[in-house]
């Protein structure tokens, strides 16, 4: 499954094209649908259109924050994009629009951070006599260049630097960046191992569970090593499904294939398991809401386990 970026820019745009031709190499895990910005004149936006990929532009002047922000997620939404790549945004994002998008928003900054934070980083890198610049991509979160760092590349800083030269080596390396972490990051929902892991955590963070392997797929049960009962399935594209999925206990068949009927994109009717009432619940696919799959899971946990650990949840929850 490909994901599908909005790159937004305010500048020069060539981090948007580095993406933009990463993503025409062959299997690349996405594609870039829009490219929006904040300034009409911006040189990125004609590359884009040469290249056949929808732009949107809108000036911010006399717009609120709020408002602009507002505008520019439309146009994100309508194009169906699934994350948002900043590249040279030369904007405060308002909290609403950084944390709506928080899991699925990247940006990249020119500084190994957490150092120097905010404009001005090659000339702050020089002036501290630092040996490398570098650039880093990082999650957007309200904070300022503030959100978890998921990739850095270091570039040497010469004798004869000056923030300009700097400023260009950096950008030959963030081309290099920018791209691959995209593609990792956008792919870490197709890996069936970071998908195994995440879920793992939140199945044994319920009370009384543990796993064992059933018919060669991992499994999570509730109510101790001997009289335990299955809550969860991990399958890895069984039975010629495409999903890597988990299983859980649904409440009867009608409310099963009210949601496989719903949202197809979500949920399947798995082999053999769906026959009692077991859905799958699709992960391979971006933007999975995980307090869903949290709380499909308690759900399921709920109906497997002993009355001794649902009073104990119950009262629990009370406080
Ligand atoms: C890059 O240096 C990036 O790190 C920073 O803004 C610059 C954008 O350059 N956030 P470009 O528009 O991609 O050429």
């Amino acid at each position: 499954m490909t994901a599908r970026i909005a790159v937004l820019i305010s500048g020069a745009g060539t981090n948007m094209a580095a993406l933009v031709y990463a993503s025409r190499m062959p299997e690349s895990p996405y594609a870039v649908v829009l490219v929006g910005s904040n300034n009409p004149e911006a040189a990125g936006l004609a590359l884009a259109q040469a290249e056949g990929i929808a732009t949107f532009a809108l000036p911010h002047k006399g717009l609120t924050r709020e408002a602009h922000d507002a505008a520019m997620e439309a146009a994100v939404l309508e194009a169906g994009a699934d994350h948002i790549v900043l590249a040279g945004y030369m904007r405060i994002l308002s909290d609403g629009f950084a944390s709506r998008w928080a899991g699925r928003m990247l940006n990249i900054h020119p500084s190994l951070l957490p150092l120097y934070k905010g404009t001005g980083t090659h000339a702050r890198a020089i002036a501290a006599g630092d040996s490398h610049g570098g650039a880093s991509v990082h999650l957007v979160t309200p904070e300022l260049d503030s959100g978890e760092v998921l990739a850095q590349i270091a570039v040497p800083i010469t004798p004869a630097d000056t923030p300009e030269s700097l400023a260009a080596r950096v950008k030959l390396a963030e081309h290099q960046l920018y791209p691959r972490a995209v593609a990792d990051y956008v792919s870490r929902w197709l890996d069936p191992a970071a998908l195994l892991a995440r879920l793992r955590a939140l199945a044994l963070a319920l009370p009384d569970t543990d796993e064992r392997e059933s018919h060669g797929s991992p499994g999570f049960r509730v109510g101790g090593e001997k009289t335990g009962k299955y809550f969860a399935y991990f399958a890895d594209q069984h039975h010629g499904t495409p999903h890597i999925a988990l299983l859980v206990r649904t409440g009867s068949m009608d409310e099963l294939l009210a949601l496989v009927e719903d949202q197809p994109e979500v949920y399947f009717k798995p082999a053999y398991y769906g026959a009692s009432g077991w859905i799958g619940i699709i992960l391979n696919r971006p933007g999975v809401d995980w307090d869903a799959v949290a709380a499909w899971l308690e759900r399921s946990w709920r109906g497997a386990a002993p009355r001794r650990l649902t009073r104990l949840m119950d009262v629990a929850e009370e406080f």
